[in-house]
């Protein structure tokens, strides 16, 4: 481990390279802050304060300096209706403060007191089948319901307005993991405002949603039923995840516009959410918080890095900019059916991948158990007695590495050449009608992400609404739901010098999930140059070849080029079957970019070689060279510094080659290898 005097003599004498994508990036907005924050959830409420000092004395020892509190004490903070107790809470910052914490404070509202909903029984959560949530359990209210909102930003007026500026506290998080949503007839209701502005008309809905199948034809907006699920228009559904995404952003909205107008803007605002969680479009819930955080546990406890690496860059995507960890796992989960421990270095692991993927604060869930309750089992740094598990170690020394290659990282953000387009529309629509039942949208995408996070060391996972003109290579795994404003953009992308590569099932909906009057990829198609012909849903995989080789399972496409200069790139063999000999992969050059269609999900290795000829026509270069297939290398560029995050997942040592110029501030890597789960922070002269 690099000590601080020499980290300070790497930066001043290591040259200052040209690094792209520089913008400042801290983990809080306050200067005199540490620029990254690890730490842990901390609940103060649930032990006698003659512990908090002896808790927080090994937080500091342990390398932390940052704590999350309050977000379920509710009834500690407002133990009867209007009625508040911060006393507890101010010595709880005031010593968290003497430790060198930051704090960030939680609003309790995913767990509201019993008075409450004893009290209020109609701000409790109703399921889809009508039956309504009880108390003892968390997330049991109304996202729809006045009173209940009336409720959450009340309290959290009352958090802003002793918080909001003390200078400890650095930011907020609203509510925890939102997610379930409620039928009650508020929601009903709101379901109807919904449709109403959306569409305007109840003629206009009929039309969007093709009413006439079925005779659904609908009269009035109070005649469209809210479901979630069941034998219901696709369009419906949709439009339910629509307008979940609103009914969340409004909550969230409520709570923040509370916090800002009595707190410090320098305090963040943000809500933690969970892994390809599908309840709501992230992308838009984060329009209006100030940064996202996330929490990532590896449920299994056998971790895929690139898997869990994508989900990395779509949180670090919400925003485009760093995020927070604010929960992960010390060891294990107690959720799972088998909760499995990560293996000894795993944890330090999982910690320097986030960082490396651009988080600027990494904290544990949580300090110590609670000695009841639903989550006794789950892992924790310290155990029921009050002293270390043997994961505290582990934790503590990644910390103390964290805090030693803060100056280095700070105001760095990740480095990435190329894009890859989520939309949650499509993953919502390809859902609701998969055709073929292992046709997983996620897993679809992280197919394609593999082979070219591995290749290129960097990939930016984001919105097909933004500006896509730095990427020279954007990658849309599977954008089923096409919008003509969409579509123009791509097009205008291809046309400014983009290459641009559609997986299959793209261009086929609008954004009522109404089919697209074109074939595919609908208003791309022209651009293209050709069109999808047919699909297939596959129950045994079919051969690949042409300039690459290999199957295709679960979907294929047949393309038929309408231009004369579209390029064939591969074709099926499926002898006796419709796709035989028909074209898999076309692409077409236009101007100095390009546009590509690939209609099949390929196999690993044959999409391995498709990545690599995406990334060799586009330019796209890895920043280190001949890396072993478990290592994986994160490159954070800004203020004039390139440092990389090299991380060895494999269970042996692998080499790895660094250029001549580079210095290693944190880790070792000795005869050019790095050890079993491995981690070096190295300064580069340049991030390519
Ligand atoms: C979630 C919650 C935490 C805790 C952990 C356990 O992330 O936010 O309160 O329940 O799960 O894994």
């Amino acid at each position: 481990m690099i000590g601080r005097l020499a980290l300070a003599a790497l930066l001043l004498t290591t040259a200052a390279p040209a690094c792209p994508q520089a913008t400042p990036a801290r983990a809080t907005n306050f200067p005199g802050k540490p620029p990254i924050a690890v730490g842990v959830a901390w609940y103060p409420e649930q032990w006698p304060e003659t512990r908090w000092p002896v808790d927080l004395a090994m937080m500091r020892k342990a390398g932390f300096n940052t704590v999350r509190v309050a977000e379920f004490a509710w009834s500690r903070m407002e133990p009867e209706e209007g009625k508040f107790d911060f006393a507890w809470l101010d010595r709880a910052i005031d010593a968290a403060a003497k430790h060198g914490m930051m704090v960030v404070l939680g609003t309790p509202t995913a767990a509201p007191p019993a008075w409450l909903t004893q009290k209020y029984p109609d701000t409790l959560r109703v399921d889809e089948d009508g039956k309504r949530a009880t108390h003892g359990g968390r997330r049991q209210f109304s996202f729809a319901s006045a009173r209940y909102r009336t409720f959450a930003r009340t309290i959290a007026a009352e958090m802003a307005k002793r918080y909001g500026h003390n200078p400890n506290v650095v930011g907020w998080q609203i509510d925890n993991e939102i997610g379930p949503p409620s039928f009650d007839g508020e929601a009903v209701a709101r379901w109807h405002a919904f449709l109403k502005g959306r569409y305007g008309t109840i003629e206009t809905l009929n039309q969007r949603w093709a009413t006439e199948y079925w005779s659904q034809h609908y009269d009035s907006f109070d005649q469209v039923p809210l479901h979630a699920t069941g034998q219901q228009n696709p369009a419906l559904l949709l439009d339910f995840k629509h307008f979940t995404t609103a009914t969340w952003s409004d909550y969230i909205a409520n709570q923040a516009q509370a916090i800002r107008a009595a707190a410090d803007p320098r305090q963040f605002v943000t809500t933690n959410t969970m892994f390809w969680n599908g309840g709501f479009d992230h992308f838009a819930l984060h329009r209006d918080l100030d940064l996202a955080a996330w929490d990532n546990y590896i449920q299994t406890g056998h971790a895929d890095w690139v898997a869990n690496g994508a989900n990395h860059d779509l949180v670090r995507g919400y925003k485009q900019r760093n995020f927070w960890l604010m929960e992960t796992q010390p060891g294990r989960t107690d959720w799972a059916p088998v909760n499995r421990a990560l293996d000894p270095g795993q944890v330090r692991e999982m910690a320097w991948q986030a960082i490396g993927h651009g988080a600027d604060a990494v904290l544990y869930w949580q300090w110590r158990p609670a000695r009841n309750g639903q989550e006794t089992y789950h892992g924790a740094l310290l155990g029921q007695d009050g002293l270390p598990n043997p994961i505290l170690a582990e934790v503590t020394q990644t910390a103390h590495e964290i805090d030693a290659s803060a100056p280095l990282l700070a105001d760095t953000v990740p480095v990435a050449k190329v894009a890859m387009l989520f939309s949650y529309d499509s993953r919502w629509a390809i859902d609701l009608q998969p055709l073929n039942k292992n046709f997983d949208p996620v897993r679809e995408f992280t197919d394609f992400y593999r082979p070219l996070r591995v290749a290129s060391q960097g990939v930016a996972v984001l919105s097909p609404d933004v500006d896509l003109s730095r990427y020279p290579l954007v990658v849309a795994p599977a954008l089923n739901v096409l919008t003509a404003d969409t579509a123009k953009r791509l097009e205008a992308y291809v046309r400014g010098g983009g290459h641009l590569v559609l997986g299959p099932r793209s261009g086929m909906k609008d954004d009522a999930d109404a089919l697209w009057p074109e074939r595919q990829p609908g208003p791309l198609a022209g651009l293209l140059g050709a069109h999808v012909e047919q699909y297939f849903a596959l129950d045994a995989p079919v051969t690949v070849q042409g300039d690459l080789t290999g199957t295709a399972a679960t979907w294929a496409e047949t393309l038929v080029p309408d231009a004369a200069d579209v390029q064939v790139i591969a074709r099926y063999g499926d002898p006796g079957g419709w796709l035989d000999g028909k074209p898999a992969i076309v692409t077409r050059q236009v101007g100095k970019g390009s546009i590509s269609y690939v209609g099949a999900w390929l196999d690993p290795a044959a999409m391995q070689a498709l990545a690599a000829r995406l990334l060799e026509a586009a330019d796209v270069r890895p920043i280190l060279t001949s890396t072993d297939p478990d290592v994986e290398v994160s490159a954070r560029a800004g203020a004039g510094r390139c440092v990389l995050v090299v991380i060895n997942h494999g269970a042996t040592a692998r080499p790895v080659a660094l250029p001549a110029a580079a210095r290693v501030a944190i880790g070792k890597i000795a005869d050019g290898t790095l050890p079993a789960h491995g981690v070096a922070v190295v300064r580069v002269p340049a991030c390519g």
